[in-house]
């Protein structure tokens, strides 16, 4: 008989024949996919009219691009608009590779028209979908598409594998070009004009005028189990998402599995994305997937408008049925919605913490100064809308990166002094005195050590009206370990802490009159921007950058810039 020592030794080095082995064919399986993306003017048809919008390839949506965890990306971007653009790609933790993240002016500057760059980044460790975006003004209105990251090749889903897998890419459009509107906000002060109509793949659907020939059709066969892959690519609203007669089981978010859990309605803001499954098990016939706001800011115009596709059974004709849908304002059933995810495995949440920041994330209002025209201090009383994290209005720079800047010791294109917290302790969702509404402007950043372990408790502000803010983080993935309403109170309210399972995600629905938590550790150096994903608050300054910096080993450390990177 053999020995227990030969048993175990014979154990150990079968064991590492076999993580050899895998670790090899899944090396052998990486692929790099090459990319030609054309950012160009294309005629649009919607709603009636026809438009010169900006696409990538000439297709509305853009190209999906369909990877497997591991896989590297070469995309080469040409600008042939006649607007600046750069492309991000949204969620994705392009460790070591910032100079490919894409938002202007943090660490590029923007592609001018004429010009063009390539984006290269490897998938590591990310499975679901994420999505791909302008980043570069209100470009992003018609500039997006799908990133589905399948297991890598051998790898299978943590639940059975779908029959069909659909892509769900919500949009908003406007019958105006939107980098109008929001070129018009700015120099009036006021709110943008809200979009005319929500999409579904481009599409609005149905409920619009001269839309329903082109309403887009998802297929099914009655008994299967299909995946959809939900994108909320609006500009600037969350939206309600459900499909009549079906439940849908949730099984990832933000390109991290969760545990799976059933619900009739989803709600995303902007940026997130939610893979669900659904079970063809009603009668034949054709069923409406709709979407339409969710609108939490008190008394604020939004888009009332519904947008559809269809769930078709096989043969089906009949009239779709319509789902119903929550209430514009319903606070509950979104709530319910964000506290059900849960990380699929046990997470590795950071229990040490080295910077215990405090960021509120609100509006504010900026007075005219006396002499200022009228027509440019339409919002409310005269005067302009802003919006600030920790009482800082965030100013991108403009004639350099804030990457390039660091890496390169550029002085005079930022500071690094953003508050670790409120400059002012005040009742932040209760009733903000007027004099606390002004914040100040400024391109300041906030330094990690490389390695550092970041909690942020993202407090939501009620200046002027409050409102649900979708919270984006560049370069990682965030726990989110607890949410809840009113002013977050450690004392209390740390008791709530999921540290056992909480979602891994990129960006973080900060509720309404509300609080978020968030923990992660700094181990992408680089320039990262965090920002409130509707794009109306980018432009007033809802955002701050993280720097986080080169660690001592060889991996940690930033590479020099491509050679093509754009300069300004
Ligand atoms: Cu989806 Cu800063 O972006």
């Amino acid at each position: 008989m053999e020995s227990v020592f030969s048993q175990t030794l014979r154990t150990f080095f079968l064991l590492i024949s076999l993580l050899l082995f895998s670790s090899l064919t899944s090396l052998a399986n990486a692929e790099t996919q090459y990319h030609e993306f054309v950012v160009q003017q294309t005629q649009i048809k919607r709603l009636c009219e026809t438009h010169n919008s900006i696409t990538v390839n000439g297709q509305f949506p853009g190209p999906t691009l369909e990877v497997n965890n591991g896989d590297t990306l070469v995309v080469h971007v040409v600008n042939k608009a006649r607007y600046n653009v750069t492309i991000h790609w949204h969620g994705v933790r392009q460790m070591l590779t910032a100079w490919a993240d894409g938002p202007e002016f943090i660490t590029q500057c923007p592609i001018r028209p004429g010009g063009s760059y390539t984006y290269r980044f490897t998938i590591s460790g990310q499975e679901g979908t994420l999505w791909w975006h302008a980043h570069s003004s209100w470009v992003r209105a018609t500039v997006y598409g799908a990133i589905i990251i399948h297991p890598k090749l051998g790898d299978s889903y943590p639940f059975p594998k779908p029959k069909r897998e659909s892509v769900i890419a919500l949009g908003e459009w406007w019958d105006a070009n939107p980098i109008d509107v929001i070129r018009e906000a700015m120099r009036t002060g006021a709110s943008p004009n809200v979009s005319d109509a929500y999409t579904i793949n481009g599409q609005p659907g149905d409920l619009y005028k001269c839309s329903s020939q082109d309403t887009v059709k998802i297929p099914v066969d009655s008994g299967e189990i299909n995946m959809l892959r939900v994108i909320n690519s609006a500009l600037n609203q969350q939206l309600f998402v459900t499909v009549a007669n079906h439940k849908l089981t949730v099984v990832g978010a933000d390109a991290s599995y969760v545990k799976p859990f059933t619900t009739k309605v989803l709600m995303l803001g902007p940026g997130q994305t939610t893979d669900v499954l659904i079970k063809a098990d009603q009668p034949i016939g054709r069923y409406y997937i709709a979407a339409r706001a969710y609108a939490s800011a008190q008394g604020a115009p939004f888009d009332n408008t519904t947008t559809t596709a269809i769930l078709e059974y096989k043969t089906a004709t009949s009239n779709p049925i319509m789902p119903p849908l929550p209430a514009y304002n319903d606070t509950a059933t979104a709530t319910a919605f964000t506290t059900s995810f849960r990380n699929l495995e046990k997470a590795l949440v950071p229990t040490e913490i080295d910077h215990n920041l405090v960021i509120t994330a609100g509006l504010g209002i900026n007075q005219c100064p006396p002499n200022t025209r009228a027509r440019n201090c339409q919002g409310p009383n005269g005067t302009r809308f802003t919006a600030s994290m920790n009482n800082v209005s965030f100013v991108l720079p403009s004639n350099f990166s804030i990457l390039q800047a660091h890496q390169q010791g550029i002085p005079g294109v930022f500071t690094t002094d953003f508050p670790a917290k409120p400059p002012v302790t005040f009742d932040y969702t209760g009733n903000v005195s007027q004099s606390l509404w002004q914040p100040i402007q400024g391109t300041k950043v906030y330094k990690l050590e490389y390695g550092s372990r970041v909690q942020i408790v993202l407090q939501g502000t009620q200046i002027f009206t409050a409102e649900n803010h979708p919270i984006h983080l560049h370069g990682y993935d965030f726990y989110v370990v607890a949410e809840g309403f009113g002013n977050f109170n450690p004392k209390t309210d740390t008791a709530k802490f999921n540290l056992e399972d909480p979602p891994l995600r990129n960006t973080v629905s900060l509720p309404v009159k509300g609080w978020a938590v968030i923990r992660f550790v700094a181990d992408n150096p680089g320039t990262w921007i965090m920002h409130c994903h509707l794009d109306v608050h980018i432009g007033w300054g809802l955002a701050t950058v993280f720097l986080v910096e080169d660690g001592v080993g060889p991996l940690q450390k930033l590479e020099k810039p491509p050679t093509d990177l754009p300069v300004c």
